[in-house]
Formats: structure tokens, sequence, C-alpha cells
């Protein structure tokens, strides 16, 4: 196998406008419905690989500590396939470092994945396709198959048993348009629920999660339609609406899984106020309390400051499109 010294990636966070929520095989991470999510440009995650003949495991370094013993398990998994692909027993040493808050619904996952991939599939000298390399991250968390690309993706839920196409593709490209999303921050803590138990609860207990599977394909069509068409307003509409559905669906298994806080719902009403004032903004959430704003460039200053002003937001973090995984010097 042809190892190639130390390989460091960066992946940029995306965050779904058509949501995700629940898996169709366990095993290979399949999603059983597709999604549509934007890449953002100022939450990415930076991870260097190298293939290390004297290591006698995995070192795994994550913000500069080793990583928790079950962060460590999940990424020496992911390398086992990349392993298996390069037909090698080589232990790796990882450094990961995020550019934001981690566990607490920042997709930190996705751009997490989709750098590991880039990273450990340079560094072992194997040469993969966009196409591949969504494949391969997907393995590693859902919404990191989305990471792959810049711009604006749609995964597909896909249907071949081996999971062979359950990826993503790029739709439009980040200088396709002028959106941009704004992160109100609520909470810095860990989620309660992680997304994969979550969803595995939502599946075998919500009474209503066949409702939701059944009807994310008009939203997926509708969502390539109005971006097609550059709609905001229906772009934004149809982002709330899918994000409503998944926790609704998520909050009517059982137990109840709920990630808002007293203050998400606060922000929403603020995000409705803004659009009566004439402001055009649409909120999504996902697996955490925070906020996250959709608006034109043009808005963006103006919400920010209105976020920006309520006690319960510690602080915004602003985004436009961003970039597809990259290796970096
Ligand atoms: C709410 O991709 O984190 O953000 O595949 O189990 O790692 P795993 O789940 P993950 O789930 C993302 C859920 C979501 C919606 C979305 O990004 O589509």
């Amino acid at each position: 196998m042809l190892m190639s010294g130390k390989k460091t990636a960066r992946a940029h966070s995306n965050i779904a406008l058509v949501k995700y929520w629940g898996k169709n095989q366990e095993l290979l991470n399949t999603p059983a419905v597709g999604s549509i999510s934007l890449t953002l440009d100022n939450l990415f995650t930076t991870t260097s690989v190298e293939f290390d003949h004297a290591l006698p495991s995995d070192i795994i370094l994550f913000d500069g500590s080793p990583a928790p013993a079950k962060v460590s398990k999940r990424l020496s998994a992911f390398l086992d396939l990349i392993r298996q692909k390069a037909n090698s027993t080589l232990s790796a040493r990882v450094e990961t470092v995020n550019n934001f808050p981690t566990a607490a619904g920042l997709a930190s996952s996705a751009s997490g994945f989709a750098a590991l991939a880039l990273a450990s599939v340079s560094a072992s000298g194997l040469e993969l396709s966009e196409i591949e390399l969504s494949l391969l991250a997907r393995r590693g968390s859902g919404s990191a198959a989305r990471s792959i690309y810049g711009g604006y993706s749609e995964m597909n839920a896909g249907q071949n048993p081996d999971g062979s196409d359950s990826y993503a593709v790029q739709l439009y490209p980040e200088s396709y348009w002028d959106l941009h999303m704004l992160i109100a921050i609520l909470s810095e803590d860990e989620k309660p629920v992680g997304s994969t138990e979550g969803m595995n609860r939502t599946r075998q207990t919500s009474p209503y999660y066949s409702a939701w599977i059944e009807s994310s394909q008009q939203d997926l069509d509708d969502m390539r339609d109005a971006l097609k068409r550059q709609d905001f307003q229906k772009v934004g509409e149809i982002t709330e609406q899918s994000c409503l559905k998944m926790h609704s669906v998520a909050m009517s298994a059982h137990p109840g899984i709920i990630y808002w806080h007293p203050e998400t719902l606060k922000i929403i009403q603020l995000v409705k106020q803004l659009r009566k004032d004439g402001i055009e903004a649409y909120f999504t959430i996902d697996a955490g309390p925070q906020v996250k704003v959709l608006c034109r460039a043009a808005d963006a200053t103006t919400i920010e400051k209105s976020l920006s002003d309520e006690p319960a937001v510690s602080r915004v973090i602003s985004c436009s499109a961003g970039p597809g995984a990259h290796l970096i010097e």
C-alpha cells in the first residue's frame, strides 16, 4: 500500500434546509429520507491524518487533547473502512480541530467526518471521486456526505441494499446565490440525545414516523424547484416546514425528544416578527437548541443585530455559502 505521509483536510459544516431524520440501514448508515443543505463558510473542521508503522493503535487528538473514548471508537471504526479499502493494518495519528462548539447541534459530525474522509483517503494514497468520498463520509455521519461539496447539495436516500446509491451531489456551487445563515447560539452544552439514538428511537416509537417519511419527497421536489427559480420566500417556507416536521416527529417519539430550550421558541417568535416588519428571514433548528436564521445577504447585518440584542443569545455566527472539502498545507 502506498502511504503518503501526513495529510490535512478542511471541511465545512452544512445545515439542512430539507432535513434528514431516520435511518434505513443502521450498519451502512443509509438515511430513510433525502435531504438538501447549504454548506457554510464560517464553521469548519481541520483534520490531519498520518498512518504510521510505529503506532500500536490509533491516536486521536480532539482540539489538542486525547479524544473521549466514545469519539475515539467512532473515528477508529471509520479509519477501519479506509484500512479495508487500502488493504492495510497501519494505525493512524489523527488531529482534529473545530472552529466552533462541538456537540451543540452545529453539525460538527458533518464537517468532522467529511474532513476525516478526505484526509485519511489522501494519507493512505487512495484516489477517490467526490461521489466515492461522499459515500465514505456517510458511513461516519449521514450529514457528512453533503459536506464534501460547497454551496447547495442534495443527499439521495438511495435504494440499493449495499448503500451504493446513498450519496450526495452538488446542486449549485457557493457562488450561485447570496443566501446567508446566522446562527444564534443559545447554549454550548452537549445535546441530551445524540442524533443516531434520536433517529432510532423516533423510527421505533413515533406513530407519525411513516407520515414524516412519506411527506419528505414532496419537500425535496419543492425545494429543488424553489432553488432553481431562486424563489427565496418558497425556500424559506419549505425550510421552516421541514424543520418543524422533523422536530414534531422527534417529540412524538417515546420518550419524546425535545431539543428546544424556551429561548429557542423565543427566537422563532423573533424571526416571525422580523417577517411582519418586512425583513425576510426564516428559521431552522437541528439536534440542539440553536436557531439558524436563513436570509439574504442584504438583510444579514440588520438581523444579526436583532439576534445579538436578545439576552438569551450568547453569540451569533454569521455565515454565507462555503466551499467543499479540500486539502490544505
Ligand atoms: C437534524 O448526520 O448527525 O442535523 O448520521 O447519525 O451521524 P448521523 O446523524 P447526523 O444527523 C443530522 C440530523 C440533522 C438534520 C440534517 O442534517 O439533515
